[in-house]
């Protein structure tokens, strides 16, 4: 809808900028370190793999600086896991605990709000050895008492709190849970029984938060996006709706009301996916909502209806990373009114707005952006010139439509771009940019590590500098 007179932002909104450990750190076996789930998948040799990143293990300073250049807000970042207790649970290592603390008190100096997600993908491999990790029931209680420490130990500085990057996709990439084998549904049985535990760990951590008499907000981060109808068609229609379930809601109808929603119940049932549930789990979530909603978008999806045929019976689905098509639900199909980006992700600014509009719709909830950008193939020219007006034109637009989701009512904290500086992308290596800062190495060529900044550096410290006014 239109409005007859528009807002601006509030003058505490957050502006942003987020990394996470295994992407920027480097220095995976440094200082105590112990080895993480990302350490230890196997390799693709046609990309890097995540052991020198961007060195910001050892660029801390020179990295807060550039963010305090920028005028940043907020910095999101993600705490390694294993450099604090590098077999997930036991003896803490005190040079990691150093290290956080280090950037923590920087970002603080530059009065930078920390936002600090306590786990982003890089699960300690140990506790996979230990007793299958996610999947064991044991899992729960190292998670919350990891976060706990955190809690304990940088809680005086941080007040913004994550709990867990993209849930939905550690549960169905096996590689993030430590699981091996070929059993495609093997893994997703497995996986949802992994989400169940990840579930009731954040309901108990946020109960400790409470009961620490934490200030400030905790929540997880969720990868949530809008699944348009690819038509009219009551079909489509019902295909958009399922999709939504079984890609975003089931998880926030869990985190927020402590329910298995009644047909992602069934959902279950039919696959044989249903998890072990323990008496008491799903009040203690109900009991231990989040306060806040980290959110992560980039693209939307349009989806058709799939009708299940003899080939393609009902459950059938084309193994992918994340759900693209499951016969008798729904397939993704291309979006024609969207453009998209060099790896096909369409881009869609509005379906932010909708994005947005639609969970706090649902779970009512305070919301910060703590993803959102483009993956791109940036040049680096003479004299350190990076053109990226394409990151420019996405980030402008869809901050935009942030600005019409608070003028239509939606309560928003802040922004976070992904990311700050250049990073090694999930699946893409290095040749998949992302930041605000260009990182001077290549794949398989680490240079010198210069940071570099990039149009879009200059145009986002304006936007930060006139609160959102000067797009
Ligand atoms: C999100 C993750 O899924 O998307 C990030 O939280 C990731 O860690 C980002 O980098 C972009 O994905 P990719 O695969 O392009 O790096």
């Amino acid at each position: 809808m239109e409005h007859k007179a528009y807002t601006s932002f509030d003058s505490g909104f957050l502006w942003g900028a987020a990394t996470a450990s295994f992407q920027v750190e480097g220095a995976v076996k440094e200082d105590g370190k112990g080895l993480s789930v990302i350490d230890v998948m196997p390799k693709n040799p046609a990309i890097t793999d995540f052991s020198v990143a961007a060195d910001h293990y050892h660029h801390i300073e020179e990295d807060v600086a550039l963010m305090a250049e920028m005028g940043l807000k907020v910095y999101r970042f993600s705490i390694a896991w294993t450099r604090i207790f590098p077999k997930g649970n036991g003896e803490v290592n005190q040079a990691g605990v150093d290290f956080y603390n280090r950037l923590i008190d920087a970002l603080i100096k530059h009065q930078i709000e920390p936002l600090v997600t306590i786990y982003h993908f890089d699960y300690p491999q140990s506790l996979v050895e230990q007793y299958g990790g996610w999947i064991s029931r044991e899992s729960i209680e190292d998670y919350r008492a990891y976060a706990e420490f955190l809690f304990k130990t940088y809680g005086d500085r941080v007040k913004y709190w994550l709990t867990i990057n993209e849930q939905d996709h550690v549960v169905r990439i096996p590689s993030r849970l430590g699981l091996t084998g070929e059993d495609h549904y093997e893994q997703l049985r497995l996986g949802y029984q992994a989400n169940h535990h990840m579930c009731v760990a954040t309901a108990l951590t946020i109960k400790t938060f409470h009961e620490l008499g934490m200030e400030g907000k905790i929540g997880p981060a969720v990868s949530y996006s809008m699944v348009h109808p690819a038509s009219s068609h009551p079909d489509d229609i019902l295909a958009s709706k399922d999709a939504m379930l079984i890609k975003h809601n089931y998880l926030m109808d869990l985190h927020c009301h402590g329910e298995y929603s009644y047909s992602f119940q069934r959902y279950l049932e039919e696959r044989n996916f249903t998890p072990a549930i323990e008496d008491g789990d799903l009040e203690l979530m109900k009991k231990y909502p989040p306060t806040m909603l980290g959110v992560n978008y980039y693209f939307s999806e349009a989806v058709r209806a799939f009708p299940a045929t003899e080939e393609f019976p009902i459950g059938y689905q084309k193994k992918s990373l994340l759900p693209e098509a499951e016969a008798g639900v729904f397939e993704v199909v291309k979006n024609e009114n969207l453009a998209a980006t060099d790896w096909g992700w369409e881009i869609d600014p509005v379906g932010l707005r909708l994005t947005l509009r639609e969970l706090y719709d649902r779970y009512k909830l305070p919301m910060i952006i703590t993803e959102n950008g483009i993956g791109a193939y940036d040049k680096l020219e003479d004299e350190d010139i990076v053109r990226d007006d394409y990151r420019i034109s996405y980030l402008r637009e869809h901050i935009k439509q942030v600005k019409l989701a608070i003028n239509d009512g939606v309560p928003m904290l802040g922004y976070c771009a992904w990311s700050f500086m250049d990073l090694v992308s999930g699946r893409n290596g290095m040749e998949k940019r992302y930041g605000f800062v260009y990182i001077n190495r290549e794949d398989f060529d680490f240079k010198d590590m210069r940071r570099i900044k990039k149009d879009s550096f200059y145009w986002y410290q304006k936007v930060i500098a006139s609160n959102g006014e000067d797009l």
